[in-house]
């Protein structure tokens, strides 16, 4: 491995308002102002099949609070490096686990020029807190790009994220060597926050919306793929799950009784949170 050239975090991906964008897409549902009209009509697709998504999407932050609240509150977990992060939304991961302890460094990763652009001004909101244009499927490049190399210290613990991020690799293997080479570089009582699209197999309703849900972000040009629960596991394979272990995402230490409905997305997606011994 070589370090990163200084200014490498500037490269991300082309601007196209004529194709919807992960990020933006993700911004929509979750309510924000930074998406067009590719991304409206991706998401107006996936709504007309998924009319849970919004909710999903608002789960997946809900989770990402609950766990980040966790390890900076209970754990003593002070670095953060969140890996295709998104477009800034209510809580982001910077704002909760600083509120638990203000010396927590975060940096966020996401190539999506507009998260680039309005994302620096809410992510970067302080010393602490800062954004990296690396593509995080080249760990080697990412793992040494100057803004991670510089805030963030690997010879101590840190909690990485991947939330909501991986089901966007189609290719197993690729995924899996991905997700390796980052739980390598972590120093021992590291944490891996990873959520992931899941094909439940033993559920042929469920596992027919899932194949729709794959065909529908085909069709918008954003991959995603639906895997099974032991190649989901596998992306913790060496590392110690905290309980409950990989379930789904209302399952792990919701803050209290449940008041929203249950959609069948919510059956749709695993999440773990594992410590690396
Ligand atoms: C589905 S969104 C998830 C956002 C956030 N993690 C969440 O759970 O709400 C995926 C994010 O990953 C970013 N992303 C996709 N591919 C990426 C890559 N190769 N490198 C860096 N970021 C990437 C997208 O721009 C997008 O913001």
């Amino acid at each position: 491995m070589t370090p990163g050239r200084v200014g490498e975090t500037e490269r991300c991906a082309p601007l196209d308002f004529g194709k919807a964008s992960l990020a933006r897409l993700s911004d929509a549902l979750l309510g924000g102002h930074d998406h067009y009209e590719a991304d409206r009509e991706a998401m107006r697709r996936l709504l007309a099949i998924a009319p849970g998504a919004r909710a999903m999407a608002k789960e997946h932050r809900d989770w990402l609070v609950r766990v980040v609240r966790f390890l900076a509150s209970n754990r003593g977990i002070d670095q953060f490096l969140d890996l295709g992060s998104g477009m800034p939304t209510a809580e982001n991961t910077h704002q909760v686990a600083q509120r638990y302890n203000p010396e927590a460094k975060v940096v966020y990763v996401d190539n999506d020029p507009l998260v680039q652009v309005h994302g620096r001004v809410v992510l970067e909101e302080n010393d602490l807190t800062h954004v990296s244009g690396a593509d995080l499927t080249l760990p080697e490049v990412t793992l040494w790009d100057p803004v991670v190399t510089t805030y963030l210290d690997f010879t101590e613990p840190i909690a990485l994220i991947l939330c909501s991020i991986v089901h966007h690799i189609d290719d197993f293997e690729r995924a899996s060597r991905i997700v390796r080479t980052y739980v390598d570089a972590l120093a021992p009582g590291s944490y891996l926050l990873l959520t992931h699209h899941f094909d439940p197999e033993e559920d042929s309703a469920r596992q027919e919306l899932a194949r729709l849900l794959e065909n529908t972000f085909q069709g918008t040009g954003l991959g995603s793929v639906h895997r099974r629960r032991e190649q989901i596991e596998s992306f913790f394979t060496g590392l110690e799950l905290l309980p409950p272990g990989l379930c789904h995402l209302h399952e792990w230490w919701p803050d209290g009784p449940r008041l929203a409905p249950l959609s069948e997305l919510n059956f749709l997606t695993l999440g773990g949170v594992a410590r690396k011994p």
